[in-house]
């Protein structure tokens, strides 16, 4: 099965890496994590979320983060939006594109943003047309893709329908979450195929946490599946607040290694990845949870980056 020559990563470790951590991270923390990333060669990092600082306190203070960053030329620095109040904060601190959130399930749709499926689409559509009035590109996630952690299985259809109501209100781009990792490559696959029959297949993103440790083994049945956009977190960092058990994104150092290996092109340098991995882990005061990384720490004797 041929894959694709070219891959667009997303990195989202500053947002969904980060929003999930129980010790305060500072601002200035933040912003030289997100600073070594772009560095890397990354054109696609998510820098903060917008969202209640009552719900989720790590990610206050996105503003100041957007502001701290260096913009490298070429990269798009995002950020999550869940309302209008969130839109207006992140346009305010211009985010160059924002992402709604919505889910193919019921009850973490509740426990996340405190509102149905309906209303959550009811919410976003003026957020999106704003954005479109503005020339600020939306993104939608859907999460639960592959199973909820209050429901188990969720259908393919369902997920189906979400993806597609995101994209009718006007959503670029689709990224399709396995919010607590508990998919397989079979069930990857066929849910995407799914999706698939509502929206383009180049319009939709994968965003596997490693619960179970099968996000790698994922992506992969996603590459072949035809699939051209991958978001990851550096360190494996990550987790939503709102989904119990669920751990780390993939590891983006992991990602970049299979698709180096792969021989698919996506213009990120390996050793600088990691040292923006190593930086945050050092910070955290935890070793990485990248297998890559600690591997090329092993090679060289060091972490680089401490
Ligand atoms: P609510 O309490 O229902 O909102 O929360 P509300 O509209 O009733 O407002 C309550 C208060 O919050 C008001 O202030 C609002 O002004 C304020 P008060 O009058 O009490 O002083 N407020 C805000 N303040 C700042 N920014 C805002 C904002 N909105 C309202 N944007 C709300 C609803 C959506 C705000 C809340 O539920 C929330 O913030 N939820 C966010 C949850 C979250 O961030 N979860 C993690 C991200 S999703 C994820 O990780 C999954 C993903 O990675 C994909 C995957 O893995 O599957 C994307
Ligand atoms: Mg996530």
């Amino acid at each position: 099965m041929s894959l694709p020559h070219k891959i667009k990563m997303v990195e989202v470790g500053p947002r969904d890496g980060l929003q999930n951590e129980k010790q305060p991270i500072s601002v200035a923390t933040r912003v030289q994590l997100i600073d070594l990333l772009s560095e890397s060669g990354l054109q696609a990092i998510e820098a903060g979320s917008f969202v209640s600082p009552k719900w989720v306190p790590q990610m206050a203070a996105s503003e100041d983060v957007l502001a701290g960053i260096r913009r490298a030329p070429g990269v798009n620095y995002s950020a999550l939006t869940p309302n209008m109040v969130g839109y207006e904060r992140a346009r305010d601190a211009r985010a160059d594109e924002v992402a709604v959130f919505g889910a193919a399930s019921e009850s973490f749709t509740r426990k996340n943003i405190n509102c149905s499926i309906e209303e959550s689409l009811e919410r976003f559509r003026p957020l999106a047309e704003q954005a479109r009035v503005d020339g600020i590109p939306v993104r939608g996630y859907v999460s639960c893709v592959l199973g909820c952690p209050y429901e188990g299985d969720i259908p393919a259809e369902r997920v189906a329908e979400v993806s597609r109501a995101l994209l009718d209100m006007g959503c670029y781009e689709i990224s399709l979450g396995d919010t607590i990792g508990v998919g397989t490559p079979e069930k990857a696959r066929y849910m995407i195929e799914t999706v698939a029959r509502q929206v383009p297949l180049e319009k939709l993103a994968v965003h596997f946490h490693d619960t179970y440790g099968q996000a790698l083994a994922n992506i992969y049945a996603a590459l072949q599946a035809g699939v051209g956009v991958i978001d990851s977190a550096v360190a494996g960092l990550g987790g939503c607040p709102y989904a119990r058990g669920a751990s780390g994104n993939v590891a983006s150092e992991d990602v970049l290694y299979m698709l180096d290996g792969l021989g698919i092109h996506t213009g990120i340098d390996l050793g600088r990845l990691a040292k923006a991995g190593n930086f945050i882990s050092h910070a955290l005061g935890r070793e990485s949870n990248s297998k890559v990384a600690r591997a090329i720490a092993g090679e060289h004797g060091c972490i680089e980056g401490d």
